[in-house]
């Protein structure tokens, strides 16, 4: 057997990377590098779409040059990237028309309250799987077209492409200007609220409804076949999978069968189950979401738990608030004291997502007391997201009835031991962490992988798991339930503040 090397870009929220893996499924170089994050008003959150690109072009480069190889090795490449965030471009000359709106911009809140009128927010649910909310693409190219100057017409003549992040690099890694392909795959289609979940196709109604012209939209793909063949540094190497990057993370866990489920931690964090070949509408405020779809295999389906703020709001302790000088100073912190000393944080800095879909929610902490220390508020920091899963947890029985038995988790935030006993403390159930942390290049990687023949089917790749850690819970249950009904008390001081 030669050996076979597939290289997976990741482009996420604070940063791209890309990773050059084994057919072992094991990292033989990575590169990564940040990109700016730009705030121009409360609640809004932009990216530089030329930055992104060219963080990711340093970022192959850097990676090759880690490995000491040349692009000519490269069975495949992979594509994997922060979601919903909304992008059009001028097809003649290249360039954005607009800075990248972020998946969690709530400029188009008012706008979402407008498209749903006397629907309501779950207007475009039974087609889509989502609540409109500003998290998703569709009201941002709305706002887009509204907003800059002439848009609209320009979009109607043909002049102008929408893509979410996968799109934009697949159309410049095949030649952008030069031919590029216009594409996107069936996970990432999925989040813009215009992608009928059944026929896997652009849905008429809902691009009528919202006044967006089809000539905008790029062709929807499945998630692992050959998109182009790569120019530039990686000329030649086919482009050969794109997903999300929470179900890349899925795809990467090898969470295959129906009932397993992972928690990717980020800037957000993501609980993703498997519900197999149907997709399972939600009752509990959780989405309908699209798995993963091999080349012309039946899709698979997954309801999530979306939560906006996770890992963000260590950084704000960091950043804004100036109490710990790098993310991992908070572990330690924490540490020094036994409990939160009464303090929730509720981070609703972009609305609160699952379970609630709420937009007029705003950052609170409670139960504050001249008792409580810099220690009780890294401690309470760290449960937000430990407690913020639960909720998702909960809701996910609500809808499936499976149970989840143990948790498959990935992320930066899962080398935060504190932080992992607490998340098995508070759903009671076994955490579980892989060897590969990096689970969501990797299922990237493992995609591009199978539609190329690095690798031969989904029972190889799973033969590749391994698991590295497992915490256990420790925590009496009624200790658990009080502090979780404090934190549900918490959480309903977040709902009523925007203006
Ligand atoms: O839906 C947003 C999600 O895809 C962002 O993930 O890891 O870039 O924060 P991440």
């Amino acid at each position: 057997m030669t050996d076979s090397y597939v290289a997976a870009i990741d482009q996420g929220t604070t940063s791209s990377r890309c990773i050059i893996f084994d057919q072992n499924g094991e990292i033989v170089a990575v590169d990564q590098r940040e990109h700016r994050q730009m705030f121009p008003k409360p609640g809004w959150v932009e990216h530089d779409a030329t930055e992104l690109w060219s963080k990711v072009q340093a970022v192959v480069a850097g990676a090759l040059a880690n490995a000491g190889m040349r692009a000519d090795q490269l069975s495949a490449l992979g594509i994997t990237n922060q979601r919903e965030t909304t992008l059009l471009w001028d097809r003649r000359t290249g360039r954005p028309v607009h800075n990248a709106i972020v998946w969690q911009d709530t400029r188009t809140a008012g706008l979402c309250e407008q498209l749903g009128g006397e629907y309501g927010q779950d207007r475009f649910r039974d087609r889509t799987g989502l609540p409109l909310a500003s998290y998703f693409s569709g009201p941002k190219v709305v706002w887009l077209l509204d907003n800059v100057p002439g848009l609209r017409e320009r979009a109607r003549a043909g002049e102008i492409a929408f893509g979410t992040i996968d799109s934009w690099l697949i159309w410049n890694l095949t030649g952008g200007t030069d031919g590029g392909v216009h594409v996107t795959d069936v996970t990432n289609a999925g989040r813009t609220m215009l992608m009928n979940l059944e026929t896997l196709q652009w849905d008429a109604s809902i691009l009528s409804a919202m006044d967006i012209p089809e000539a905008v939209l790029p062709e929807i793909r499945s998630s692992a076949e050959v998109y182009g063949t790569a120019v530039g540094q990686l000329a030649g190497v086919p482009v050969a999978s794109a997903l999300g990057d929470q179900q890349a993370a899925v795809f990467g866990q090898t969470c295959y069968r129906v009932g397993e489920a992972k928690n990717t931690y980020g800037t957000g964090s993501f609980l993703l189950l498997n519900t197999g070949t149907r997709p399972v509408p939600s009752k509990n405020g959780l989405l309908t979401t699209m798995g993963y779809q091999l080349g012309s295999e039946r899709p698979v389906y997954c309801l999530e738990g979306s939560i906006a703020i996770t890992g963000a709001l260590v950084q704000w302790f960091r950043d804004q608030l100036g109490i710990i000088s790098t993310a991992d100073d908070i572990e330690p912190l924490a540490a020094r004291v036994e409990d939160n000393g009464g303090a929730y944080i509720v981070p609703a800095f972009s609305g609160l997502f699952a379970p609630y879909w709420r937009s007029d929610a705003r950052g609170v902490i409670t139960g504050l007391t001249r008792y409580v220390t810099k220690a009780h508020l890294a401690r309470a920091v760290l449960e937000a997201t430990s407690w913020q899963t639960r909720e998702v947890v909960d809701a996910m029985y609500e809808d499936s009835e499976v149970e989840i038995r143990t948790l498959k988790v990935d992320g930066g935030m899962t080398a935060n031991n504190l932080l992992m006993q607490h998340q098995s403390d508070v759903l009671g159930v076994p955490v579980i962490r892989p060897v590969v942390a990096e689970t969501t290049c990797l299922g990237a990687a493992y995609a591009a992988g199978l539609a190329t023949g690095v690798w031969s089917d989904m029972d190889e790749l799973r033969a590749q798991w391994r698991q590295d850690a497992e915490w256990t819970p420790r925590m009496d249950v009624g200790t658990r339930d009080r502090e979780y009904a404090n934190w549900r008390k918490a959480v309903r001081r977040s709902f009523g503040w925007e203006e």
